[in-house]
């Protein structure tokens, strides 16, 4: 009896080492440490055994028994480290798989324009100028030709910073044609230059209106200027601009800084057909204006022009509100 003790105990051993899945410990564990196991057995063969060996047979299989179990709970942590529950919780990787593209940031679409623009009359000879947004009355106003008692100055149609009645008032410019006084101040003709950037107007919003919006100005001075320069500039534009298609109409208006004035009008559909938008202003330089700068207007001459670049865009690329413009809603603005 003491000899089948140990022949199960090496039986174990081998069957143990064997064990190499879940599957296979559980096997074993049913075989000889579950209710109707070898240890569980070994136990019943006490009632058989001589009295004065009893003692003893005890103690082995006692023993036998405990080097089992402590074998098995070896075996089970081994087992639970390499290929256990824990391992295959852990996310798989599949190198397979498409990775995500890193979204890259863009310009936005009016400073796309803006270049676009530049770059057009650029190759038209035109130099680049700059001023500031912030003005005082005299560049934004006086020096255009635009009296105190003009409609154009109504603080209600202005964004003042300082008080409008006060000494030297500052404002928000309303128009970039404050560029055409700063450089005619510090530059003799001949003068051939454009300058874009924001103005801002206290205007209700609505599909073609923003309170802030963007300018391109012109201005164009030598001797013998003629409205015909003018209109053939600005048809040369269009066509470089938007295609040699481009159908253009100056209609006759006014401005205090020009004489005679038009308006610009391109055609753009807004959904119900082609209708003609208005985009800017232009005319013949007012001698009032050559004499704020110190310009003989007797013996210059110029055009000037003033264009919204936000309709010139919307017109590119069939904007059909100029308030999208200005939501940074980036499924729009990675349009373009
Ligand atoms: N400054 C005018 C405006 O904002 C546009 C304009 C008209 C500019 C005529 C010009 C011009 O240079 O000659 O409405």
């Amino acid at each position: 009896m003491i000899q089948k003790i140990d022949d199960i105990l090496s039986e174990a051993q081998t069957d143990l080492d064997a064990v190499s899945s879940p599957d296979q410990l559980e096997q074993f564990r049913i075989k000889y440490l579950g209710s109707k196991g070898l240890t569980k057995q070994m136990m019943t063969w006490i009632k058989d055994i001589p009295k004065e060996q009893k003692r003893d047979f005890g103690q082995k299989a006692n023993a036998a028994r405990q080097s089992i179990e402590s074998s098995f709970k070896d075996k089970k942590s081994n087992l639970g480290a390499s290929t256990g529950p824990a391992k295959s919780k852990k996310p798989q990787l599949d190198i397979t798989e498409p990775g995500f593209k890193p979204q890259l940031g863009r310009k936005h679409v009016i400073t796309q324009t803006v270049d676009e623009l530049l770059d057009v009359f650029g190759r038209m000879g035109f130099d680049v100028e700059t001023g500031p947004e912030t003005e005082d009355e005299y560049h934004n106003f006086v020096a255009l030709n635009i009296p105190e008692q003009h409609p154009a100055r109504d603080p209600l149609d202005n964004f003042y910073l300082t008080d409008p009645n006060g000494e030297n008032p500052f404002l928000m410019r309303s128009q970039t044609s404050t560029v055409q006084i700063r450089t005619m101040e510090k530059v003799q003709p001949p003068v051939r230059i454009v300058s874009t950037g924001r103005v801002y107007r206290p205007d209700e919003h609505d599909a073609t209106h923003y309170s802030m919006f963007h300018q391109i100005e012109g201005l164009y001075v030598d001797k013998n200027v003629t409205m015909a320069d003018l209109k053939t500039t600005l048809i040369q534009f269009a066509h470089a601009y938007w295609g040699p298609d481009t159908e253009i109409k100056l209609v006759p208006s006014y401005f205090p800084f020009t004489e005679p004035s038009a308006e610009l009008y391109i055609k753009m559909d807004f959904g119900d057909g082609p209708e003609w938008m208005e985009v800017g202003g232009c005319g013949m330089v007012d001698p009032a204006v050559f004499k704020h700068v110190g310009y003989d207007p007797e013996e210059w001459t110029g055009f000037a022009f003033g264009l919204g670049i936000e309709r010139l865009a919307m017109r590119k690329y069939d904007i059909k509100d100029i308030r999208w413009l200005f939501e940074n809603d980036t499924r729009f603005l990675r349009q373009f």
